[in-house]
């Protein structure tokens, strides 16, 4: 199975993925695409050997159908058979989601249905949970909803700050996505659920 990654920022959550598929993996990473220039996950997966991509979302200001065409373009040219969301920053409309929907996955660092959306670790820690983490899930056209394929609990600790806290939930995401993303590419869907 071809696997394109796509994502926003330093993109730790792709080097995971990448290491991930090797051996008898049934998958293996065949482009890892940003929405800036600037995403430092770039030079990670091109230091990788991975082929890389990006489309700079902010020329099309407003026209979010274009950035998704441009976007889509330049996947298909990878013939990806699975996309998989790993700190990707932008919301995709209904549009882009029905053409992967089934094959497209991401990951959130809530224990979904708790927490859609941002700032996820200062919303528990508000709230006094003894447990956050982060959920797998399958893109549906609505904001970090769908099928969970995964979940990897966390305890909240006396004294934890959201950069704590979110440093702790992104080394589980590290152990999860690879996991999920194992058994999805071999396609199975009962859920990863971690420790
Ligand atoms: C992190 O906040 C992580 O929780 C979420 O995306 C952000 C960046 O992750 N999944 P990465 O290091 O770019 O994978």
């Amino acid at each position: 199975r071809r696997v394109a990654i796509l994502l926003s920022g330093g993109g730790s959550n792709m080097v995971a993925l990448a290491r991930s598929m090797t051996g008898d993996h049934p998958a293996r990473p065949v482009l890892v695409m940003a929405n800036s220039a600037d995403a430092g996950g770039l030079e990670k997966a091109a230091a990788m050997g991975i082929e890389t991509g990006f489309v700079d979302h902010r020329p099309f200001a407003g026209d979010r159908g274009a950035f998704e065409e441009a976007l889509h373009e330049r996947l298909s040219q990878a013939a990806p058979d699975i996309l998989c969301l790993a700190g990707f920053m932008r919301v995709l409309t209904e549009g882009f989601v029905a053409r992967w929907q089934g094959r497209m996955l991401n990951i959130h660092p809530s224990l979904l249905p708790k927490y859609r959306g941002l700032h996820t670790h200062a919303r528990a820690l508000e709230a006094g949970d003894a447990e956050h983490g982060c959920t797998v899930h399958e893109v549906t056209p609505a904001l970090d909803d769908g099928p969970i394929l995964g979940q990897a609990r966390v305890p909240v600790q006396p004294g934890d700050t959201p950069e704590g806290l979110a440093a702790r939930v992104l080394e589980m995401e590290h152990r999860l996505y690879p996991a999920v993303l194992r058994r999805f590419a071999a396609g199975r869907r009962e859920p990863v659920l971690l420790p």
